[in-house]
């Protein structure tokens, strides 16, 4: 049955988009962007996020906010069973979604990992701790909306009263450096599309549309 669940998610009937960058590089105002455009075409879409907002998800959201410390590699760990718990768990999990035709959008999936937790571990060994995700559900396509540390570091001070664990430029600019070596590593099993994230929203999520429409052929 799991094994069934697995095969057919990687068949996608539905498609798989996730959406990663740096913090502040507007993956979240993307994801509605697109999502309102596909329902507007009459696709079933389901929009969702990592960490979620199930138990697993929402102990990371604690850690990150520095209300509970955990070692690095502890949160490596439990970023990916957020994931697979967000593939599988019976309520909501998009693997059953992708695969009974709902197209879902996530804001970050497995190369968030990869880019976020290589400083603390070596970036295979991420991969790794990763490949129950990869073999239950490869992104259709990833967009990587990318903007520099600086620029995102702007728009997360004029934002937000908080920050985050890793919302420091160095950190950013060290994230931001770790996609890129994780798109090139896998560019041979993985659609990797990279969007310059410096004009208007509206502008992004043209450029995006003009780069994902060839997923929906047949229905717009
Ligand atoms: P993320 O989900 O990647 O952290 P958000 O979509 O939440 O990014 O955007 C971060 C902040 O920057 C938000 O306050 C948002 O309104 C703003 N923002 C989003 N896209 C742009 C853009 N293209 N130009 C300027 N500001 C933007
Ligand atoms: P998020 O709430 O998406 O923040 P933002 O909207 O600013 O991008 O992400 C929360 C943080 O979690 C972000 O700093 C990246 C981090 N993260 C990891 O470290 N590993 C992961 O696997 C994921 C999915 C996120």
């Amino acid at each position: 049955m799991e094994n069934q669940l697995q095969q057919s998610a990687q068949r996608k009937k539905g498609k798989f988009i996730a959406f990663e960058g740096i913090d502040g590089s507007g993956k979240s105002t993307q994801v509605q962007l697109l999502t309102k455009r596909l329902k507007e075409n009459h696709i079933d879409c389901y929009a969702t996020m990592e960490p979620t907002h199930a138990p697993i998800g929402t102990y990371l959201r604690e850690i990150l906010m520095g209300r509970r410390k955990a070692d690095p590699r502890v949160t490596a760990f439990l970023f990916a069973a957020d994931r697979l718990d967000h593939l599988l768990n019976e309520e909501n999990g998009i693997a059953a979604k992708v695969s009974g035709g709902t197209t879902v959008i996530t804001d970050r999936y497995y190369f968030s990992s990869y880019a976020y937790h290589s400083g603390d571990m070596p970036m295979d060994q991420v991969i790794r701790i990763n490949e129950q995700s990869q073999e239950i559900l490869r992104p259709t396509v990833t967009v990587f909306i990318d903007i520099d540390a600086d620029t995102a570091m702007e728009r997360i001070l004029r934002n937000r009263d908080h920050q985050e664990l890793f919302e420091k430029k160095s950190k950013l600019a060290e994230v931001r450096l770790n996609y890129f070596e994780a798109f090139d590593k896998l560019k041979d099993t993985e659609e990797i599309i990279v969007v310059n994230g410096n004009g208007t929203p509206e502008e992004i999520a043209e450029d995006i549309w003009d780069a994902c429409k060839h997923h929906f052929p047949l229905r717009l």
